[in-house]
């Protein structure tokens, strides 16, 4: 028996974050929005964990760990002990959200790995137990549960849907290296930024009216200037996107992914196209707002 679970990548339409907390962590405003981009991960029974990672297209999966470090595996036992059991899983994750890429591929895996072993495990974890249990896994993990569009609050962890009427044609200029999420918010506190700015009425406004004008306007992210201080190419990468015709470009949470937001189809297939013509190769059409973790097999 094998279920498949695919979930989203995320991208921050505003990312607003304040000083660093108590705990380590720092208390965000943001505007989640699941996009186009999957990774895929089934699970099956096993007399022991193990996990293995295939990668769709080019992305780079050197960096997943292979053992028990995988957050999908982590997901599994913290999902096992919430009902107070010990079990065993075996995990294949299909991965085409870039890795270290800002757009929450491991909370990805984390969220599709709790759906399809609450599946095979046969134990019916209520939506509420799924989030909190998602929210002990990492900030993103309850949004890769929850997809749409989404006001996150707290680290990131607390989510609620917000009106999104609109169809929004994005793409990702993804990056060979990485950037460590810590590493960009250990720069950003040495940047001695204040308090938590709330999200513009602006940004829900445009989103509610699906004006994707008014959205390239209201897009914002406080993590671009550390993330520009660690990858100063980044700026040229954002500057690429503009030239090449974006109605706006923004950082993809801590990066190093960068989004153009295009005005329709035929405007992101040419602002694609004018991309690689200038010598880009790894540019990513994604759709968003789309759905968060969802069962699309069973065998
Ligand atoms: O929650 P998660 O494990 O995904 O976060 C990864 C790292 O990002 C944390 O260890 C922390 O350094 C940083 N982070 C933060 N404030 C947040 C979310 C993440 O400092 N709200």
């Amino acid at each position: 028996m094998s279920f498949t679970v695919r979930a989203p990548a995320k991208i921050n339409l505003h990312l607003g974050v304040g000083a660093r907390r108590e705990d380590g962590y720092h208390p965000l405003r943001t505007v989640y929005q699941a996009i186009g981009l999957y990774d895929d991960v089934t699970v099956f029974r096993s007399d022991r964990w193990r996990v293995a990672v295939e990668p769709i297209g080019d992305v780079d999966v050197s960096e997943v760990p292979l053992d028990e470090s995988n957050i999908a595996i982590e997901a599994g036992k913290l999902l096992a002990a919430h009902h107070g059991q010990v079990l065993v899983a075996g995990i294949e994750i299909n991965k085409g959200i870039p890795v270290a890429g800002g757009m929450a591929g491991g909370s990805a895996d984390a969220a599709a790995a709790l759906v399809g072993l609450d599946r095979l495990w046969d134990l019916g974890t209520s939506d509420d137990d799924m989030l909190a249990i998602a929210a002990e896994l990492g900030s993103d993990v309850p949004f890769a549960l929850l997809g749409g569009t989404a006001l996150g609050t707290g680290r990131g962890e607390l989510v609620e849907p917000v009106l999104d009427n609109g169809d929004w044609w994005w793409l990702a200029i993804t990056s060979t290296e990485g950037l460590s999420t810590a590493a960009v918010y250990r720069e950003y506190d040495s940047l001695g930024l204040g308090d938590v700015p709330e999200v513009p009425m602006a940004l829900l406004s445009a989103l509610a009216d699906g004006d994707v004008d008014d959205l390239a306007d209201a897009l914002s992210n406080d993590l671009l200037a550390p993330a520009l201080t660690l990858r100063p190419a980044l700026a040229e990468i954002l500057q690429a996107g503009l030239d090449a015709g974006a109605l706006a470009t923004l950082l993809s949470g801590s990066g190093p992914t960068c989004l153009c937001l295009c005005r329709d189809q035929g405007h992101a297939l040419a602002t694609k196209q004018s991309l690689l013509d200038d010598g880009f190769t790894a540019v990513l059409g994604a759709p968003g707002p789309v759905a968060g973790a969802h069962l699309v097999e069973y065998a």
